[in-house]
């Protein structure tokens, strides 16, 4: 099969060297912008599109445009798409997959969430016997691979992200992984196959980047580890979602999730607790990922179709759960304790809603954490 790669940064340069040791996969063109990186480069997005013996196109630029318009345009023209953008994904996978279905073709994104770990055809598969009843972990190898660093090695925040993106990992726009938007997205693709339905950006996200060496090395003190998840659950047609830090104790397999590895565990009746361990992201664990979706659709090997008319509705009122916020002053409310450590204040609600906790901190710039139930 003849492919195009869009975009030789990390992930597409990964895509080039694994096809490269394939007999069954060729890589014919590139698109890039600096055409020095490799002689088969080209600028013109209609070389590609024009080439008949192309099948299929690899999009990994990242960013919403011109992704989209090269992705519709691709599957419009017959050749299917594999791509690890999630931001692009999360924002217009019904469109997509509408499209690769009106010209029959394929569109597949393991890759955009789980780096290497085959997450997604994990839920796919257990979805198709049963209901899934929840979803959560760490979906997020640059704010792991920090978290990790801050308290392995009792570096600073800022000292380990720079190496987290030496090592390529983060996003070209930093805040999706430490601001979040990187996990919310992950979330809502997630969701998309584990619940049939296409979520929006409207549950809460907090900020991982508040937490300090001095807040690691408090929450160690009380035995958990901080991490930063991505979860969401159902209840009928409403959901439940959020991303914000979760203090694990120390034992606890999250816990134990180091570097740039991801863990997301899938909740369903017969399977009790199922969890997908690997690299989150990275060059090679990534382009694993685009290649078997590739290889997937070489060989038609085709899960359920994919689903996502069912229509769900955000409540901040489903659940309750407890959590931890710290400030540099004492809070008013009816805490179930307050610690003091240095000049911080710890306040542990008792089990409330989402809207209540909304309310209590109302976007100040407060740490805020969940007290994880798992
Ligand atoms: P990257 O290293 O920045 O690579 C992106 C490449 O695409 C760059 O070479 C960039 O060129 C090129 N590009 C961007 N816009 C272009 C355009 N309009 N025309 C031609 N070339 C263009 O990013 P990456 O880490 O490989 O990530 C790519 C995608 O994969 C993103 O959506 C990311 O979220 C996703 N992803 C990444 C990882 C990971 O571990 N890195 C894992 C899973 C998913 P310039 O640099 O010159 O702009
Ligand atoms: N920046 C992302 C991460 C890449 O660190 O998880 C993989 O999706």
């Amino acid at each position: 099969m003849k492919i195009a790669i869009l975009g030789f940064g990390t992930v597409g340069s990964g895509v080039y060297e694994i096809a490269k040791t394939l007999k069954n996969i060729e890589v014919k063109k590139v698109l890039e912008k600096d055409l020095s990186k490799i002689n088969i480069a080209t600028n013109n997005y209609d070389e590609i599109i024009n080439d008949k013996e192309i099948e299929l196109v690899v999009e990994c630029m990242g960013g919403l445009h011109p992704a989209y318009e090269f992705i519709m345009k691709a599957l419009q023209n017959k050749k299917s798409v594999v791509s690890a953008n999630k931001a692009v994904i999360a924002k217009y996978l019904d469109e997509f997959l509408k499209t690769a279905k009106e010209n029959n073709v394929e569109f597949r994104f393991e890759a955009s969430v789980g780096g290497g770990i085959p997450c997604l055809a994990g839920i796919q598969k257990i979805h198709r016997i049963e209901n899934i009843d929840k979803f959560y972990g760490i979906f997020n190898g640059t704010s792991n691979f920090i978290l990790d660093n801050m308290y392995r090695l009792e570096n600073k925040f800022f000292t380990s992200l720079k190496t987290a993106q030496k090592l390529g990992y983060a996003e070209a726009d930093l805040s999706a992984d430490i601001d979040g938007y990187d996990v919310t997205n992950k979330v809502i693709i997630s969701f998309a196959l584990a619940y049939d339905g296409f979520i929006k950006n409207e549950f809460p996200c907090f900020t991982m980047k508040n937490i300090t060496k001095e807040d690691i090395l408090y929450f160690k003190k009380q035995g958990f580890v901080a991490k930063y998840i991505g979860e969401a659950t159902t209840k009928g047609n409403e959901y439940e979602a959020s991303v914000m830090l979760n203090l694990f104790p120390i034992n606890a397999l999250e816990a134990n999730v180091l570097s740039n590895y991801n863990i997301i565990t899938v909740q369903s009746y017969t399977m009790g607790e199922v969890k997908f361990y690997g690299q989150g992201a990275g060059k090679l664990p990534t382009a694993n990922s685009i290649i078997q979706d590739i290889l997937d659709i070489q060989t038609k090997i085709s899960f359920n179709p994919i689903s996502i008319e069912k229509k769900y509705t955000y409540s901040s009122n489903l659940f309750k759960h407890k959590y931890v916020i710290r400030s540099n002053e004492k809070l008013k409310g009816n805490f179930e304790r307050i610690d003091r450590d240095g000049n911080n204040f710890y306040h542990y609600t008792k089990e409330i809603t989402q809207a209540d906790l909304l309310k209590l901190v109302e976007e100040k710039d407060y740490l805020v954490v969940k007290l994880s139930e798992y």
